[in-house]
Protein backbone atom coordinates (compact mmCIF):
# COMPACT_ATOMS: atom_id res chain seq x y z
CA UNK A 1 0.00 0.00 0.00
CA UNK A 2 1.31 3.41 -0.83
CA UNK A 3 0.42 5.29 2.35
CA UNK A 4 2.65 8.47 1.98
CA UNK A 5 -0.01 10.46 2.34
CA UNK A 6 -1.24 8.84 5.77
CA UNK A 7 2.17 9.11 6.79
CA UNK A 8 2.57 12.84 5.79
CA UNK A 9 -1.02 13.53 8.01
CA UNK A 10 0.36 12.43 11.23
CA UNK A 11 3.50 14.40 9.68
CA UNK A 12 6.01 11.29 9.82
CA UNK A 13 9.00 11.33 7.55
CA UNK A 14 7.93 10.34 3.09
CA UNK A 15 9.93 9.08 0.29
CA UNK A 16 8.37 12.24 -1.45
CA UNK A 17 5.87 15.21 -0.86
CA UNK A 18 2.25 12.62 -1.33
CA UNK A 19 -0.07 14.89 -3.79
CA UNK A 20 -3.90 14.47 -4.35
CA UNK A 21 -6.08 17.50 -5.90
CA UNK A 22 -9.43 18.49 -4.74
CA UNK A 23 -12.48 17.92 -7.17
CA UNK A 24 -10.05 15.34 -8.55
CA UNK A 25 -12.86 13.26 -10.70
CA UNK A 26 -14.51 15.58 -12.84
CA UNK A 27 -15.99 17.51 -16.15
CA UNK A 28 -11.98 17.81 -17.46
CA UNK A 29 -11.62 14.11 -17.63
CA UNK A 30 -13.54 12.36 -20.28
CA UNK A 31 -14.42 9.64 -18.50
CA UNK A 32 -16.24 11.54 -16.32
CA UNK A 33 -17.64 13.00 -19.20
CA UNK A 34 -19.01 9.65 -20.49
CA UNK A 35 -20.63 8.83 -17.19
CA UNK A 36 -22.32 12.14 -16.60
CA UNK A 37 -23.47 11.88 -20.31
CA UNK A 38 -26.23 8.86 -19.05
CA UNK A 39 -26.42 10.38 -15.41
CA UNK A 40 -27.33 13.23 -13.72
CA UNK A 41 -24.86 14.63 -10.50
CA UNK A 42 -27.24 13.46 -7.78
CA UNK A 43 -27.38 9.71 -9.71
CA UNK A 44 -23.83 9.19 -9.51
CA UNK A 45 -23.36 10.23 -6.45
CA UNK A 46 -26.63 8.15 -5.10
CA UNK A 47 -25.84 4.98 -7.22
CA UNK A 48 -22.88 3.26 -5.45
CA UNK A 49 -21.51 1.78 -8.25
CA UNK A 50 -20.75 4.73 -10.43
CA UNK A 51 -19.61 6.90 -7.53
CA UNK A 52 -17.21 4.23 -6.83
CA UNK A 53 -15.91 4.00 -10.66
CA UNK A 54 -15.52 7.82 -10.77
CA UNK A 55 -13.55 8.35 -8.01
CA UNK A 56 -11.00 5.53 -9.48
CA UNK A 57 -11.01 7.32 -12.47
CA UNK A 58 -8.41 10.10 -11.66
CA UNK A 59 -6.20 7.41 -9.50
CA UNK A 60 -5.98 5.16 -12.77
CA UNK A 61 -4.64 7.85 -14.66
CA UNK A 62 -2.26 10.01 -12.58
CA UNK A 63 0.42 9.18 -10.17
CA UNK A 64 -1.66 10.48 -6.99
CA UNK A 65 -1.38 9.51 -3.43
CA UNK A 66 -4.90 9.43 -2.33
CA UNK A 67 -8.48 8.79 -3.48
CA UNK A 68 -11.68 10.94 -2.43
CA UNK A 69 -14.98 9.74 -2.10
CA UNK A 70 -17.17 10.86 -5.08
CA UNK A 71 -20.07 13.03 -3.54
CA UNK A 72 -20.91 16.56 -2.53
CA UNK A 73 -21.07 18.60 0.41
CA UNK A 74 -24.71 19.53 -0.20
CA UNK A 75 -25.86 15.66 0.14
CA UNK A 76 -26.86 16.24 3.90
CA UNK A 77 -29.00 19.46 3.06
CA UNK A 78 -31.22 16.96 1.03
CA UNK A 79 -31.30 14.32 3.86
CA UNK A 80 -31.62 17.35 5.87
CA UNK A 81 -35.24 18.67 4.13
CA UNK A 82 -34.04 20.72 1.46
CA UNK A 83 -34.85 20.46 -2.13
CA UNK A 84 -31.72 20.37 -3.60
CA UNK A 85 -30.56 20.47 -7.36
CA UNK A 86 -27.65 20.70 -10.00
CA UNK A 87 -29.08 23.02 -12.62
CA UNK A 88 -26.91 22.58 -15.60
CA UNK A 89 -24.22 25.33 -15.94
CA UNK A 90 -25.88 27.09 -13.20
CA UNK A 91 -24.83 25.23 -10.05
CA UNK A 92 -26.70 23.98 -6.81
CA UNK A 93 -29.80 25.26 -6.41
CA UNK A 94 -31.40 24.90 -3.37
CA UNK A 95 -35.61 25.49 -4.01
CA UNK A 96 -36.51 25.80 -0.14
CA UNK A 97 -34.29 28.25 1.45
CA UNK A 98 -33.76 28.73 5.32
CA UNK A 99 -35.07 32.23 6.13
CA UNK A 100 -36.36 32.02 9.61
CA UNK A 101 -36.87 30.34 12.99
CA UNK A 102 -39.44 28.25 11.92
CA UNK A 103 -37.56 26.70 8.60
CA UNK A 104 -34.54 26.07 10.82
CA UNK A 105 -36.74 23.91 13.23
CA UNK A 106 -38.21 21.70 10.60
CA UNK A 107 -34.60 20.59 9.50
CA UNK A 108 -34.65 16.89 10.20
CA UNK A 109 -31.72 15.65 12.05
CA UNK A 110 -30.46 12.85 9.96
CA UNK A 111 -28.99 10.24 12.20
CA UNK A 112 -29.68 6.98 10.46
CA UNK A 113 -29.18 5.28 7.20
CA UNK A 114 -30.46 8.89 5.04
CA UNK A 115 -27.12 9.00 3.97
CA UNK A 116 -26.35 5.16 3.30
CA UNK A 117 -25.65 5.46 -0.36
CA UNK A 118 -22.17 7.25 0.52
CA UNK A 119 -21.29 4.31 2.92
CA UNK A 120 -21.83 1.76 0.68
CA UNK A 121 -19.62 3.79 -2.15
CA UNK A 122 -16.99 4.20 0.23
CA UNK A 123 -17.01 0.17 0.72
CA UNK A 124 -17.27 -0.55 -2.50
CA UNK A 125 -14.44 2.15 -3.62
CA UNK A 126 -11.98 0.54 -1.11
CA UNK A 127 -12.84 -2.76 -2.53
CA UNK A 128 -11.72 -1.48 -6.31
CA UNK A 129 -8.93 0.61 -5.03
CA UNK A 130 -7.30 -2.58 -3.71
CA UNK A 131 -5.30 -1.15 -1.24
CA UNK A 132 -3.76 1.07 -3.77
CA UNK A 133 -3.63 4.47 -2.04
CA UNK A 134 -6.11 5.61 0.84
CA UNK A 135 -9.65 6.58 0.52
CA UNK A 136 -10.53 9.92 1.90
CA UNK A 137 -13.75 10.98 2.82
CA UNK A 138 -15.13 14.30 3.53
CA UNK A 139 -18.02 17.09 4.18
CA UNK A 140 -18.92 20.74 4.25
CA UNK A 141 -18.71 22.27 7.28
CA UNK A 142 -21.47 24.24 9.25
CA UNK A 143 -20.87 27.56 7.57
CA UNK A 144 -20.51 27.28 4.09
CA UNK A 145 -23.76 24.52 4.41
CA UNK A 146 -25.40 26.82 6.03
CA UNK A 147 -24.53 29.52 3.09
CA UNK A 148 -25.67 27.57 0.82
CA UNK A 149 -29.40 26.51 2.85
CA UNK A 150 -29.75 30.18 3.56
CA UNK A 151 -29.14 32.12 0.25
CA UNK A 152 -30.14 29.20 -2.04
CA UNK A 153 -27.27 28.53 -3.88
CA UNK A 154 -23.62 29.87 -4.28
CA UNK A 155 -23.41 33.86 -3.46
CA UNK A 156 -21.23 36.74 -3.75
CA UNK A 157 -21.37 38.34 -0.33
CA UNK A 158 -23.50 36.30 1.75
CA UNK A 159 -25.98 38.79 2.59
CA UNK A 160 -28.56 36.90 3.84
CA UNK A 161 -26.30 34.29 5.45
CA UNK A 162 -24.97 37.39 7.49
CA UNK A 163 -28.15 38.75 8.35
CA UNK A 164 -29.40 35.61 9.65
CA UNK A 165 -26.53 35.53 11.70
CA UNK A 166 -26.00 39.64 13.08
CA UNK A 167 -30.01 39.85 13.04
CA UNK A 168 -31.14 36.80 14.69
CA UNK A 169 -27.65 34.99 16.40
CA UNK A 170 -30.06 32.80 18.47
CA UNK A 171 -31.56 30.71 15.35
CA UNK A 172 -28.12 31.40 13.75
CA UNK A 173 -26.14 29.21 16.27
CA UNK A 174 -29.31 26.70 16.33
CA UNK A 175 -28.92 26.28 12.97
CA UNK A 176 -24.87 25.60 12.98
CA UNK A 177 -25.64 23.44 16.01
CA UNK A 178 -28.02 21.46 13.76
CA UNK A 179 -25.40 21.02 11.16
CA UNK A 180 -22.66 20.25 13.21
CA UNK A 181 -24.36 17.24 14.78
CA UNK A 182 -25.40 15.83 11.29
CA UNK A 183 -22.19 16.64 9.52
CA UNK A 184 -20.05 14.85 13.03
CA UNK A 185 -22.49 11.53 12.64
CA UNK A 186 -22.05 11.43 8.87
CA UNK A 187 -18.55 11.54 8.95
CA UNK A 188 -18.23 9.35 11.89
CA UNK A 189 -20.18 6.67 9.38
CA UNK A 190 -17.70 7.43 6.17
CA UNK A 191 -15.27 6.19 8.69
CA UNK A 192 -17.01 3.05 9.90
CA UNK A 193 -17.39 2.43 6.41
CA UNK A 194 -13.94 2.80 5.39
CA UNK A 195 -12.74 6.01 4.82
CA UNK A 196 -8.92 6.60 6.20
CA UNK A 197 -8.91 10.35 6.44
CA UNK A 198 -11.59 12.63 6.48
CA UNK A 199 -12.06 16.13 5.05
CA UNK A 200 -13.80 19.30 6.20
CA UNK A 201 -14.77 22.12 3.56
CA UNK A 202 -15.19 25.07 5.04
CA UNK A 203 -14.80 26.55 1.21
CA UNK A 204 -16.55 29.79 1.89
CA UNK A 205 -15.72 31.03 5.50
CA UNK A 206 -12.95 33.70 4.22
CA UNK A 207 -15.73 35.86 3.97
CA UNK A 208 -15.85 36.63 7.29
CA UNK A 209 -13.96 38.78 9.67
CA UNK A 210 -11.55 36.61 12.30
CA UNK A 211 -14.12 38.14 14.74
CA UNK A 212 -17.44 36.74 13.66
CA UNK A 213 -15.42 33.29 12.55
CA UNK A 214 -14.52 33.08 16.69
CA UNK A 215 -18.01 34.10 18.01
CA UNK A 216 -20.24 32.08 15.09
CA UNK A 217 -18.52 29.62 13.56
CA UNK A 218 -14.94 28.12 15.68
CA UNK A 219 -17.61 26.43 18.22
CA UNK A 220 -19.46 24.87 16.11
CA UNK A 221 -16.37 23.20 14.08
CA UNK A 222 -14.84 22.59 17.33
CA UNK A 223 -17.82 20.72 18.24
CA UNK A 224 -16.99 18.49 14.92
CA UNK A 225 -13.26 17.59 15.35
CA UNK A 226 -13.84 17.27 18.85
CA UNK A 227 -16.27 14.16 17.96
CA UNK A 228 -14.68 12.44 15.90
CA UNK A 229 -10.87 12.89 17.66
CA UNK A 230 -12.06 9.40 18.90
CA UNK A 231 -12.15 7.76 15.18
CA UNK A 232 -8.42 7.83 14.92
CA UNK A 233 -7.91 9.15 11.23
CA UNK A 234 -6.50 12.34 10.03
CA UNK A 235 -8.33 15.49 9.82
CA UNK A 236 -7.93 17.87 7.48
CA UNK A 237 -9.84 21.20 7.75
CA UNK A 238 -9.74 23.13 4.73
CA UNK A 239 -11.16 26.82 3.55
CA UNK A 240 -10.38 29.19 1.16
CA UNK A 241 -9.82 33.09 1.71
CA UNK A 242 -8.47 32.66 5.37
CA UNK A 243 -5.52 34.31 5.58
CA UNK A 244 -6.39 35.91 8.32
CA UNK A 245 -8.78 32.84 10.47
CA UNK A 246 -5.44 30.70 9.86
CA UNK A 247 -4.82 30.46 13.70
CA UNK A 248 -8.70 30.95 14.44
CA UNK A 249 -9.23 27.23 12.20
CA UNK A 250 -6.10 25.87 13.86
CA UNK A 251 -7.98 26.44 17.07
CA UNK A 252 -11.10 24.73 15.76
CA UNK A 253 -9.35 21.63 14.96
CA UNK A 254 -7.89 19.42 12.57
CA UNK A 255 -4.73 17.12 11.88
CA UNK A 256 -4.03 18.76 8.39
CA UNK A 257 -4.73 22.41 7.84
CA UNK A 258 -5.71 23.34 3.94
CA UNK A 259 -4.24 26.53 2.26
CA UNK A 260 -5.16 28.33 -1.05
CA UNK A 261 -2.83 30.11 -2.74
CA UNK A 262 -3.18 33.74 -1.36
CA UNK A 263 -0.78 32.76 1.56
CA UNK A 264 3.08 32.11 1.37
CA UNK A 265 3.03 28.01 2.28
CA UNK A 266 5.89 28.66 4.79
CA UNK A 267 4.48 31.74 6.32
CA UNK A 268 1.26 29.85 6.70
CA UNK A 269 2.60 26.94 8.72
CA UNK A 270 4.69 29.24 11.11
CA UNK A 271 1.52 30.67 11.49
CA UNK A 272 -0.41 27.24 12.47
CA UNK A 273 2.04 25.92 14.09
CA UNK A 274 4.97 23.19 12.91
CA UNK A 275 2.87 20.84 15.37
CA UNK A 276 0.27 20.47 12.71
CA UNK A 277 0.32 19.02 8.89
CA UNK A 278 -0.40 21.19 5.98
CA UNK A 279 -2.20 20.87 2.75
CA UNK A 280 -1.62 22.84 -0.77
CA UNK A 281 -1.35 25.16 -2.54
CA UNK A 282 -0.54 25.91 -5.76
CA UNK A 283 -3.10 28.21 -7.77
CA UNK A 284 -5.61 25.80 -9.66
CA UNK A 285 -5.48 28.26 -12.57
CA UNK A 286 -1.55 27.18 -13.20
CA UNK A 287 -2.63 24.26 -14.54
CA UNK A 288 -3.82 25.95 -17.25
CA UNK A 289 0.24 27.03 -17.37
CA UNK A 290 3.04 25.99 -19.48
CA UNK A 291 4.94 23.14 -18.20
CA UNK A 292 8.05 24.91 -17.39
CA UNK A 293 5.84 28.12 -15.10
CA UNK A 294 3.96 25.15 -13.67
CA UNK A 295 7.67 23.85 -12.35
CA UNK A 296 8.88 27.16 -11.33
CA UNK A 297 5.27 27.23 -9.01
CA UNK A 298 5.76 23.77 -7.96
CA UNK A 299 9.46 24.36 -6.87
CA UNK A 300 8.66 27.12 -4.99
CA UNK A 301 6.03 25.47 -3.12
CA UNK A 302 8.58 22.57 -1.74
CA UNK A 303 11.05 24.76 -1.14
CA UNK A 304 8.85 26.60 1.43
CA UNK A 305 7.84 23.23 2.59
CA UNK A 306 11.68 23.11 3.24
CA UNK A 307 11.28 18.65 3.21
CA UNK A 308 9.66 19.44 6.86
CA UNK A 309 7.64 16.09 7.32
CA UNK A 310 3.83 16.88 7.00
CA UNK A 311 3.21 18.56 3.70
CA UNK A 312 0.52 16.95 1.51
CA UNK A 313 0.51 18.44 -2.21
CA UNK A 314 -2.13 19.72 -3.00
CA UNK A 315 -4.17 22.96 -4.77
CA UNK A 316 -5.25 26.03 -3.09
CA UNK A 317 -8.63 25.09 -4.02
CA UNK A 318 -10.55 22.87 -6.77
CA UNK A 319 -9.24 21.61 -10.40
CA UNK A 320 -11.61 23.50 -12.52
CA UNK A 321 -13.87 23.01 -15.34
CA UNK A 322 -11.31 22.82 -19.07
CA UNK A 323 -8.50 22.48 -17.13
CA UNK A 324 -6.16 21.24 -19.46
CA UNK A 325 -5.70 17.40 -18.38
CA UNK A 326 -1.58 17.20 -19.29
CA UNK A 327 -1.09 20.17 -16.81
CA UNK A 328 -2.64 17.17 -14.17
CA UNK A 329 -0.79 14.81 -15.19
CA UNK A 330 2.87 16.50 -15.17
CA UNK A 331 1.89 18.07 -11.84
CA UNK A 332 1.48 14.97 -9.92
CA UNK A 333 4.99 13.27 -11.58
CA UNK A 334 6.84 17.03 -10.96
CA UNK A 335 5.82 16.89 -6.84
CA UNK A 336 7.56 13.36 -6.93
CA UNK A 337 10.27 14.06 -8.83
CA UNK A 338 11.21 17.56 -7.05
CA UNK A 339 10.64 16.16 -3.63
CA UNK A 340 12.92 12.75 -3.60
CA UNK A 341 14.58 12.45 -0.09
O1 LIG B 1 -12.93 16.06 -5.20
C1 LIG B 1 -13.55 15.15 -5.76
O2 LIG B 1 -13.18 14.62 -6.83
C2 LIG B 1 -14.80 14.61 -5.08
C3 LIG B 1 -16.02 15.15 -5.52
C4 LIG B 1 -16.58 16.48 -5.02
C5 LIG B 1 -17.69 17.09 -5.66
N1 LIG B 1 -18.06 18.16 -4.90
C6 LIG B 1 -18.35 16.61 -6.89
C7 LIG B 1 -18.96 17.62 -7.77
C8 LIG B 1 -16.25 17.26 -3.91
C9 LIG B 1 -15.11 17.10 -2.92
C10 LIG B 1 -17.20 18.33 -3.85
C11 LIG B 1 -17.23 19.33 -2.79
C12 LIG B 1 -18.02 20.55 -2.98
N2 LIG B 1 -19.25 20.70 -3.58
C13 LIG B 1 -17.64 21.80 -2.45
C14 LIG B 1 -16.41 22.06 -1.63
C15 LIG B 1 -15.20 22.10 -2.47
C16 LIG B 1 -15.03 23.37 -3.19
O3 LIG B 1 -14.83 23.31 -4.41
O4 LIG B 1 -15.05 24.42 -2.53
C17 LIG B 1 -18.63 22.74 -2.81
C18 LIG B 1 -18.63 24.21 -2.50
C19 LIG B 1 -19.65 22.03 -3.51
C20 LIG B 1 -20.93 22.56 -4.03
C21 LIG B 1 -21.02 22.37 -5.48
N3 LIG B 1 -21.25 21.16 -6.11
C22 LIG B 1 -20.91 23.36 -6.49
C23 LIG B 1 -20.64 24.81 -6.23
C24 LIG B 1 -21.07 22.71 -7.71
C25 LIG B 1 -21.11 23.32 -9.08
C26 LIG B 1 -19.76 23.75 -9.47
C27 LIG B 1 -19.46 23.52 -10.90
O5 LIG B 1 -18.26 23.49 -11.20
O6 LIG B 1 -20.39 23.38 -11.71
C28 LIG B 1 -21.26 21.33 -7.46
C29 LIG B 1 -21.41 20.25 -8.48
C30 LIG B 1 -20.31 19.25 -8.49
N4 LIG B 1 -19.98 18.47 -7.42
C31 LIG B 1 -19.48 18.89 -9.59
C32 LIG B 1 -18.64 17.86 -9.14
C33 LIG B 1 -17.59 17.12 -9.92
C34 LIG B 1 -19.54 19.48 -10.98
C35 LIG B 1 -20.85 19.18 -11.61
C36 LIG B 1 -20.93 18.28 -12.80
O7 LIG B 1 -20.41 17.15 -12.87
O8 LIG B 1 -21.65 18.70 -13.71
Amino acid sequence: MNDRFLKACRREPVDCTPVWFMRQAGRYMQEYQAIRAKHSILEVCKTPELAAQVTLQPIDRFPLDAAIIFADILLPLEAMGLRLEFAEGEGPIIHNPLRDRASVDQLRPVDGDELAYVEEAIRQARRALTGKVPLIGFAGAPFTLASYAIEGGGSRNYIRTKQLMYREPEVWHRLMDKLARVVTGYLRRQIRAGAEAVQLFDSWVGCLSPGDYAEYVLPHVQLIFDGLKREQVPLIHFGTGTGSLLRLMRQAGGDVIGLDWRVHLDDAWQTVGHDVAVQGNLDPVALFASVHEIERRVEDILRRAAGRPGHIFNLGHGILPNTPIDGVAVTAEMVHKLSQR
